[in-house]
């Protein structure tokens, strides 16, 4: 069934939508967010990846605008992060991230040791602001 409505949304203007935040409180809400993400995003026909390091969350999603745009909405409201921060948005002609509902990765601390130009962007007093989008997918795309 979802495979039938992926192939029928690949034929419509899609767009990618890529933002920062601030976990707000402590990391038992990851599981939880990243399940009800899957079943909406399975309903609502949108697939992208979410990436959390360190108090940051990274997430890229993508699909039909109106889907989006909503998603996102609902997500800017939630009080369980702070500091949403909208990198990017663009329309695609197909999507990235075609068979993830929602790909999620908790990324340790100690996994950035490996990854030094990317250190920087998950200390306590980098701003979202200056995260380059382009980055954001690429440090998006190594971990999850
Ligand atoms: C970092 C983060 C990422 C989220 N990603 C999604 C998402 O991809 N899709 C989604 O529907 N909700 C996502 N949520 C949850 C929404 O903010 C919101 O709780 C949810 O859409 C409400 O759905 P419900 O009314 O079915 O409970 C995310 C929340 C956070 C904090």
């Amino acid at each position: 069934m979802v495979f039938i409505n992926l192939r029928w949304s690949s034929n419509m203007h899609l767009i990618q939508l890529v933002y920062a935040s601030r976990l707000v409180g402590d990391e038992s809400v990851l599981h939880s967010i990243h399940s009800h993400a899957v079943r909406n995003n399975t309903a609502h026909v949108i697939t992208g990846k979410l990436l959390y390091c360190s108090g940051r969350f990274l997430q890229v999603l993508e699909g039909e605008p109106a889907q989006v745009h909503r998603t996102f909405e609902h997500i800017k409201a939630d009080p369980r992060h702070s500091d949403v921060t909208l990198l990017m948005e663009q329309a695609i002609s197909e999507r990235a991230y075609a068979h993830w509902n929602m790909g999620f990765r908790h990324v340790q601390e100690q996994e950035l040791e490996q990854y030094p130009a990317y250190k920087a962007y998950f200390k306590d007093d980098f701003s979202a602001l200056q995260i380059q989008p382009l980055i954001a997918l690429e440090i998006i795309n190594t971990f999850v």
